[in-house]
């Protein structure tokens, strides 16, 4: 099927959040346990919170929409610190997974913000098929981090 990839609009931010709370769950249980993944999806998606980022100067809110209307992807960037693009989430639903909609996506993001020439982003550490995933997108591990208790890698690449 078809799948469109547009900025949100606030009627997507119900089915994002439904996203959102399967993949925290199928990707950070394994790794945090189901409390911790629930916990963190609660304190970063609030539907307040969520409803303000679409609005939010210099950066992109993006959907992906299948022909039939279901949201099979999401992501969200920030060029607030530009030449830096900061790629805050990236999620496609388990079912729409390798078939380069991650790829798609990630591409929106950067073609969206062209005064930007590095991109970073934050991988919890154990995620290794998002890893994968960045590496084929040519990122580097180039530190670590500490957030809410969660340990992540820092990766980056060029333009
Ligand atoms: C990571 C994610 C966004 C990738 O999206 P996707 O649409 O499946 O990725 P693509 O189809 O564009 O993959 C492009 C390439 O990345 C690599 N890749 C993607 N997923 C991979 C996996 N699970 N294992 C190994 N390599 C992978 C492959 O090289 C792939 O090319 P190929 O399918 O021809 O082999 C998606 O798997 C996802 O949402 N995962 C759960 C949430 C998550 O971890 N998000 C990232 C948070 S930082």
């Amino acid at each position: 099927m078809p799948v469109e990839i547009r900025a949100a609009c606030p009627d997507d931010i119900a089915p994002v959040r439904t996203l959102l709370a399967d993949l925290y769950d199928a990707t950070y249980a394994p790794i945090l346990g189901s409390d911790r993944a629930l916990e963190l999806h609660e304190r970063w998606h609030a539907a307040e919170a969520l409803a303000c980022q679409i609005d939010q100067e210099r950066a992109s809110f993006l959907v992906a929409q299948e022909a039939g209307g279901r949201i099979v992807g999401h992501a969200f960037a920030s060029a607030v610190q530009a030449p830096l693009l900061f790629f805050v989430r990236l999620y496609v639903a388990g079912s729409a997974q390798r078939r380069g909609l991650g790829s798609r996506l990630l591409d929106a993001l950067a073609a969206r913000h062209p005064d930007t020439d590095r991109t970073r982003l934050y991988v919890v550490a154990g995620n290794d098929a998002a890893l994968a995933f960045y590496r084929a997108q040519n990122f580097t591990i180039v530190g670590e981090a500490e957030e809410a208790g969660v340990r992540s890698l820092r990766l980056e690449r060029g333009a």
